[in-house]
């Protein structure tokens, strides 16, 4: 008997059919992959699952008993932990707190043992692999820190079902090893673990069974170890599709963007002197917490420099703010798009178009056609799944959400793009058509800074890679130059040879 099913589940939101019909079964011990493209379904069917979400029809059994009312205080009290795509944890609280508050019973407000709260807190973080000071507010943490602490939550849950839905999407090499160590502790203690991801390479890595989804739809359950790559991409995309970079070169052209021992105190960078060229794509690898998301929010101002240098163009420039970066003709796609990639309640149109209000204004006012027609064009050229430009971006999945926040640089061409894990959560066929995009815009003289946790896509794509460790540049190595070992070895604080 499986320890958890869903059969024949159907789900819609207004207008977008989710799920038509979607069976899953997850059994004790096992990991079981569910993967498919940006808007099959997955995070739909896991909310289900946890009752954040009511299926129009359908049936979940756990140990063979249906679950009738489901809820999310139900799924918790039946052991069914959950780490969603986004992290959802309280910024204005310490780690230790949101730790204590997922676990503890009787609410934040009675008498606590904070001595014992933090030494829990340190024991699960560790079991996560991890070593965040518990007493760090989660404002101050980085997306994978959030992550890491959202773990940590599901360990202490002791849950028999856990779920996973991209938990590795912005984890470096390093984490993702520690992260497989604690599925694989867990899984050899019986738990039943969902596991959610576009790095397929992880799949055959960590997983038993592999069920794919289409469209709503349940395509196929299959054994890990008797499906390969290029079936497991047809059966997601229903048709032939290359996943190889499909890097071109590009002629480089002058420096277009300079730093000579750039230095922010509040961003914790320090002594970073870097070019990139344009038409050049400039890989920024390094560990979670290297520095790199650090530089670029310095870049674009939004935690300015307090010593050294930024040229644009051979030219000082103090930059100050954002949009005073937007001003000098500089765009950048952060990682963390909830903060500031997309306003999520505004409809993808207006998303697209945000970056380059000239463009669809007349007079002062949008120009609602113009406005329709950039819209259409980008979720046409970057596939982004919507019934309607107008739709709330926010009701995007995951993977779409991101296109968007791209969508609105490829409008205009900024003379440098900063990119903080451009292809995060978005689904193999997309990633090749980002990539594809990337070049376009290089060919056209964009000068691109790429911050990458995935050392496939740095190699890939880049032209020369930057290595970071501890808040400043430990080597750039040329495409010649750079293999998987030499860039660990810097972004391990080993030196440049
Ligand atoms: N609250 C909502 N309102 C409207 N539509 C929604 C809502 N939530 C999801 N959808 C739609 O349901 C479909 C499935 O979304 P879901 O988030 O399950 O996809 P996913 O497989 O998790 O994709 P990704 O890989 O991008 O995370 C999408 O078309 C999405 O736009
Ligand atoms: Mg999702």
């Amino acid at each position: 008997m499986p320890l958890f099913s869903a059969s024949d589940i159907t789900k819609s939101f207004a207008g977008v059919q989710a799920l038509r019909g979607v069976s899953f079964e997850l059994r004790q011990g096992e990991v079981h992959a569910l993967i498919g493209e940006n808007g099959a379904g997955k995070s739909t069917l896991i909310k289900i699952m946890t009752g954040a979400l009511t299926p129009d029809s359908g049936t979940l059994k756990l140990n063979g008993h249906v679950l009738t009312h489901h809820s999310p205080a139900h799924a918790r009290a039946l052991g069914i932990a959950v780490v969603y795509q986004q992290p959802a944890l309280f910024p204005h609280l310490t780690v230790a707190e949101n730790i204590a508050l997922s676990l503890e019973a009787g609410g934040m407000w009675r008498r606590v043992d904070w001595k014992s709260r933090a030494a829990r807190a340190i024991e699960l973080l560790e079991r996560a692999g991890s070593a965040i000071g518990p007493g760090r507010l989660v404002a101050t943490l980085s997306m994978p820190e959030q992550q890491i602490v959202e773990i940590a939550k599901a360990i202490g849950a002791d849950a028999k079902v856990l779920i996973l839905d991209e938990p590795t999407a912005s984890l470096t090499g390093h984490e993702v090893e520690s992260l497989f160590r604690v599925i694989a502790a867990l899984r050899s203690h019986g738990v039943g673990i969902v596991y959610i991801s576009h790095r397929l390479e992880e799949i055959s890595a960590i997983a038993d069974r592999v069920t794919v989804l289409r469209d709503g739809q349940t395509i196929d359950t299959r054994l890990v170890n008797e499906v390969d790559r290029a079936e497991l991409i047809r059966l997601m995309v229903g048709r032939e599709v290359s996943a190889i970079f499909p890097k071109r070169k590009v002629p480089l052209g002058d420096v277009v963007l300079e730093t000579r021992a750039l230095r922010s105190r509040a961003a914790g960078i320090r002594d970073v002197s870097l070019t990139v060229r344009s038409g050049e794509i400039l890989g920024l690898a390094g560990l979670v917490g290297s520095g790199r998301t650090e530089l670029a929010e310095t870049l674009f101002g939004l935690t300015p420099a307090d010593g050294g240098e930024i040229l644009l163009r051979g030219k000082v420039v103090r930059i100050h703010s954002p949009s005073h970066a937007i001003g000098l003709g500089m765009g950048y796609v952060p990682e963390d798009r909830r903060q500031h990639g997309v306003v999520l309640e505004m409809p993808i149109a207006a998303n697209a178009s945000l970056a380059c209000l000239p463009a669809v204004s007349r007079y002062g006012m949008i120009d609602a056609a113009r406005e329709r027609g950039l819209a259409r064009g980008c979720v046409e050229q970057l596939r982004i799944k919507t019934g309607s430009i107008y739709a709330e971006t926010g009701s995007l999945s995951g993977g779409n959400q991101q296109k968007v926040a791209l969508a609105r640089w490829l409008a205009i061409h900024p003379t440098v793009l900063i990119l903080d894990e451009p292809t995060q959560g978005v689904d193999v066929g997309s990633k090749s058509e980002i990539h594809g995009l990337m070049i376009d815009l290089a060919e056209q003289g964009v000068a691109i800074m790429m911050i990458s946790s995935e050392l496939p896509e740095i190699l890939g794509m880049s032209d020369r890679i930057a290595v970071m460790h501890a808040g400043t540049v430990a080597g750039v190595l040329s495409r010649q130059e750079a293999t998987q070992h030499a860039i660990m070895h810097l972004a391990l604080g080993g030196t440049d040879a």
